[in-house]
């Protein structure tokens, strides 16, 4: 009998992808991301999660003429606005493109019959479980509805109640956040929700991490963070400045000091303002506790810290009193790119992973051979 050698020698480095092995494993990513492409009408199943104040006509339209869904942030827009937003999109590209709106909207209904009056496709409805009947307008307004799920009870009751997709978000992303991972979140829904299509957002930056979570049961995904440094967005260079330079650690959830004052986390990078509302949540409960204010107060009060923050961060430039939101993929924004060399890059690196390992199958399969014949 030979000696161990053939076994344990190093096994000779997967051979780069060949342009057939590329070809394979684009076909294979497309399998694996159809249902999502289809839902979206789109050639990749990559959404470009609505940001307020970010994801106004011009990234939104060239998320989608690159290939990925945009997403048009309404955030606290009136309907004239929001009518004037879909159609200067419109105007900017042909291709699909959705509308997220606040589910607390002051003016939702209108806001709908906005929508629906603009003919737009696809409706997402954020902060917070749409009831049956927001569903309803959306469907009725002949647009499809796409609803945050933060369980797998609540994504199931969402089904039933005319949601026509889900988005699962971990607490890795930018913005408002629930507590559960991304990942945990992912393994817990995923593979038991098959009725709708279902989008995966939270901390996703490589093209690697959107296959792992396709190869779970996602139909596709929705990335935020990486597309604030995009060319095409009119984020304040400042703003942009901050996430290049910011690692994963620097995004962090806002912290509530005291249970009797709720305050809803937010992943921001950590600036002045965040460091300012630790003090002034003291301040409005010390005044609470004094009795020169009530406890209702003190509670809008705290809420009403961050008014404005965000727009002053992103469109003046003030990274410093302003709201830095971001996700823990702000890591891996290393410079301004256009959209569509992002989108490239993550399909890329998904395809690579795919091509790899046929060309880890074959030289396993070659080791597996000259193992038999050297028997
Ligand atoms: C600056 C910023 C603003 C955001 N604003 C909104 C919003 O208005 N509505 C919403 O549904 N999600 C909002 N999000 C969340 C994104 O749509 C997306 O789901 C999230 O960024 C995905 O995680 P990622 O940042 O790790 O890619 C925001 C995120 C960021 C970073």
């Amino acid at each position: 009998m030979t000696d161990a050698i053939s076994y344990a020698a190093a096994p000779a480095p997967a051979p780069a992808p060949t342009p057939l092995a590329g070809r394979a494993a684009r076909a294979r990513l497309d399998r694996l991301w159809q249902r999502g492409c289809d839902f979206l009408g789109t050639p990749t199943a990559i959404m470009g999660g609505a940001m307020s104040w970010v994801s106004e006509r011009r990234l939104v339209a060239a998320i989608s003429d690159a290939g990925g869904f945009g997403v048009l942030a309404c955030g606290s827009m009136g309907p004239d606005q929001l009518a004037e937003e879909i159609a200067a999109t419109r105007a900017l590209t042909a291709r699909p493109f959705g509308v997220n709106l606040i589910n607390m909207h002051p003016a939702l209904d209108r806001l709908l019959d906005v929508c629906r009056e603009q003919a737009v496709g696809h409706v997402v409805i954020a902060g917070g479980l749409p009831s049956g009947a927001t569903l309803r307008r959306i469907k009725d307004g002949g647009a499809k509805a796409l609803a945050f799920a933060p369980t797998l009870i609540a994504g199931r009751r969402l089904v039933k109640q005319g949601a026509d997709a889900l988005v699962i978000e971990g607490t890795e992303a930018g913005g408002h956040i629930g507590p559960v991972s991304t990942t945990v979140l992912a393994q817990e829904i995923l593979p038991d929700l098959r009725e709708v299509p279902v989008f995966v957002a939270g901390g996703i930056g490589r093209g690697e991490t959107i296959l792992s979570y396709l190869e779970l049961g996602a139909s596709g995904v929705q990335i935020g963070t990486r597309f604030v440094c995009a060319t095409e967005c009119i984020a304040h260079p400042s703003f942009k400045q901050a996430f290049i330079r910011a690692s994963a650690r620097d995004a962090q959830p806002s912290v509530q000091i005291d249970p009797r004052f709720p305050v809803i986390p937010v992943r921001a990078l950590a600036n002045e303002a965040s460091k300012r509302f630790m003090e002034f949540q003291r301040e409005v409960i010390a005044k609470v506790d004094a009795g020169a204010m009530g406890r209702d107060e003190g509670i809008l009060e705290i809420e009403h810290f961050w008014a404005g923050a965000l727009r002053r961060a992103v469109i003046d430039g003030d990274v410093e009193s302003g709201s830095l939101m971001a996700g823990q993929s702000v890591g891996l924004v290393t410079r301004e790119q256009p959209v569509a060399e992002i989108l490239a890059e993550l399909t890329a690196q998904a395809e690579t992973a795919l091509a790899r390992r046929a060309g880890d199958e074959a030289s396993l399969g070659m080791m597996a051979d000259q193992a038999v014949g050297a028997l």
